[in-house]
């Protein structure tokens, strides 16, 4: 027997023993009397007991929230200590360079000294002035990536805060690194749901973002989002995240094996386009199937999927960091008429394309 039946059982048989006693000692009235103040008591009880479980819900997530900003709060400090760090190292550096530099500024002089003994030596001489200048420059270039990689790790911080501020998950969100998008692509798309209204997802590689998609559509109420995945095993750990978090209404992964699919008249493997969903869609995410499994290997997506597209639905590629998914971003762009791309500066890079506005006559 469960809890709750027991509960209810252990009520109904107090209220029916109440009324019992109140009949045998002052009739029906009593009986009646009796009945209803222990049927209020009993409810008066399930009242408390609700609200001591919600209290304790709340309880859990405030600590959760607290936990998750001490973290944010003990990373940025790791990386202001980081960064001290980076910039005593360059420091150091730098006057070790200079001082290499100042060795190498005689070089050429003495080649060139040497050079009456033949036009070779002079070529030399210029090769070597174009090391020391690139030696020279060494610091300067190292300093600026440090800052560049500095910008991106506190705009990464600050997108993950943002996106537990928004969602305010019962639980923690998913992995949004290594394999999976970044918090960066995360929040992106969560406000593509919440602020446009894209409800019609359709994702290609299942994973994280599938759990962050499936909170953005739970947030605005409605729509649904449909995960290809050509792996039985990350189409079962996508499930699970989902189940664990009560999204399993707002998601579905498609189990979509990878099978020969014929685009611009040349053979690909691709997602069994057998599978797809029929609703038009409105985002679309690319970030599978992997690289691993072929050159272009995301290429297909937008040739298989054109005509399923809304009018003015958003295309979003992950990873245009790296030189193949960049160049698939490009390819799409010329060979598909009407559609413009443009960059985002995220840390995996991201490329998203519309359809640019029809002209007004
Ligand atoms: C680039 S990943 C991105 C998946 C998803 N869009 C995301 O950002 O979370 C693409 C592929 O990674 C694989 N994958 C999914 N879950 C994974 C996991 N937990 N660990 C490693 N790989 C996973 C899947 O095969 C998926 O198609």
């Amino acid at each position: 027997m469960t809890p709750r039946i027991r509960t209810i059982a252990i009520g109904a048989a107090a209220a029916a023993a109440a009324a019992a006693g109140g009949y045998a000692l002052g009739g029906p009235a009593l009986a009646a009397y009796a009945l209803l103040s222990t049927s209020l008591c009993g409810a008066a009880a399930v009242l408390w007991r609700q609200a001591r479980r919600a209290e304790a819900r709340q309880t859990r997530r405030d600590a959760d929230l607290a936990r998750l900003a001490e973290q944010v709060a003990s990373l940025s400090q790791g990386l202001d200590r980081q960064h001290r760090s980076h910039e005593k190292s360059l420091r150091r550096l730098g006057e070790r360079v200079g001082a290499l530099g100042e060795r190498i500024d005689l070089v050429p002089g003495e080649t060139r000294r040497l050079a009456l003994e033949g036009d070779r030596t002079a070529e030399i001489a210029a090769v070597l002035d174009d090391v020391r200048d690139g030696v020279a420059s060494f610091p300067a270039k190292t300093r600026r990536l440090v800052r560049e990689w500095n910008r991106m790790v506190y705009a990464e911080i600050e997108d993950l805060t943002a996106l537990y501020r928004d969602i305010e998950p019962d639980r923690a969100l998913p992995p949004l690194h290594g394999w999976a998008a970044g918090p960066d692509l995360a929040r992106y798309l969560y406000r593509r749901v919440v602020e446009d209204g894209r409800t019609r997802v359709l994702e290609c590689g299942s994973g994280s973002t599938t759990v962050v998609l499936a909170y953005a559509l739970k947030s605005v109420g409605r729509g649904h989002v449909h995960a290809l995945e050509h792996d039985p095993r990350f189409a079962e750990a996508t499930r699970a995240m989902l189940k664990e978090r009560g999204l399993d209404q707002w998601a579905t992964v498609l189990d979509a094996p990878l099978t020969d699919v014929e685009v611009e008249g040349a053979p690909w493997r691709w997602y069994d386009p057998a599978v797809l969903p029929a609703a038009p869609i409105d985002l679309l995410l690319v970030d599978g199937p992997p690289g691993t499994t072929g050159p272009q290997a995301r290429y297909p997506a937008l040739p298989v999927l054109v005509d399923r597209l809304a009018e003015d639905a958003v295309v979003v590629l992950d990873d245009t960091r790296r030189d193949d998914e960049h160049r698939i971003g490009e390819r799409w762009a010329e060979r598909f008429e009407g559609w413009s791309l443009r960059s985002l500066p995220h840390d995996h890079g991201t490329i998203v394309l519309s359809r640019e506005p029809k002209p007004e006559f």
